[in-house]
């Protein structure tokens, strides 16, 4: 099985993270749009216009599947990709929902959507979410987050600043989904602020979507990393190291 990760930068390397670890692909073809980089503070045509910019790209490669790890893909262009497609396509939202789902012992728990300003105006969690009988969800777009993790401040001031500034007034919710590829990097200080809240992690979700779906079982002895950029693919390989311990190729 082989598949291809598609990000609008280097945040969906938290998504191969976990795809690697349970060795669901003998391949993984990634591509992060660095030129274009952040979908998130985007339209909804424009985001639609570079998904499919980007299966073009995924054409050129023998996949089985294509996974849209960025939260701003899977929240506007999902229907687009799939129409287009000639291979499976996933998002990270309807996993992300499942799992949440799997978790939550009663409908009436709290949960904090935390995503891109395209994420949260799409209302595709929420919507989910209430299909599925949630009702106390409240949405909320930290847009600072993400060059705050661009910046490597995993934790500290300006994190916790940023935080503050979100997160205050906010009832302690029982669920947070981290609804964008960065947050997942800084899940730790997210936590330590929600201290009862389970996180509920795009890579994990799409992990065990993957497993539940398409009965992926982890096989492979290793999976292979292919990694393509708009621009700058040194830096995107050069975080894939730091992230994923994994080395230029
Ligand atoms: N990958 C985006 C997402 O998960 C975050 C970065 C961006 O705005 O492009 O929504």
């Amino acid at each position: 099985m082989r598949a291809g990760v598609f990000d609008s930068g280097v945040g969906g390397l938290s998504v191969v993270k976990s795809l690697k670890a349970h060795a669901l692909f003998s391949e993984i073809i990634y591509f992060g749009d660095t030129a274009r980089v952040p979908y998130g503070v985007k339209d909804k045509n424009t985001i639609i216009r570079y998904s499919l910019e980007a299966l073009e790209f995924f054409k050129n490669f023998d996949i089985d599947i294509m996974i849209a790890a960025c939260n701003s893909v899977s929240a506007y262009a999902i229907d687009e990709l799939r129409q287009n497609a000639p291979f499976k396509v996933s998002g990270v939202i309807e996993p992300g929902v499942l799992a949440l789902k799997n978790k939550a012992s009663r409908k009436d728990l709290s949960i904090l959507i935390l995503g891109t300003r395209a994420t949260i105006q799409s209302g595709r969690y929420e919507k989910l979410l209430k299909a599925h009988g949630f009702s106390n969800i409240t949405s909320v777009a930290p847009s600072l987050f993400v060059p705050i993790v661009e910046e490597g401040l995993f934790e500290g001031e300006v994190l916790e600043t940023a935080m503050h500034h979100y997160f205050k007034g906010l009832e302690a919710p029982d669920f947070i989904i981290l609804g964008c590829t960065h947050f997942p990097l800084i899940a730790k200080a997210i936590g330590n602020y929600f201290p009862h809240a389970t996180l509920i992690h795009s890579g994990d979700a799409i992990v065990e979507f993957l497993q539940n779906e398409y009965a992926l079982k982890g096989v492979f002895e290793e999976t292979e990393l292919k990694l393509f950029a708009s621009e700058n693919p040194d830096q995107l390989k050069a975080t894939a190291a730091l992230w994923l311990g994994h080395q230029s190729v």
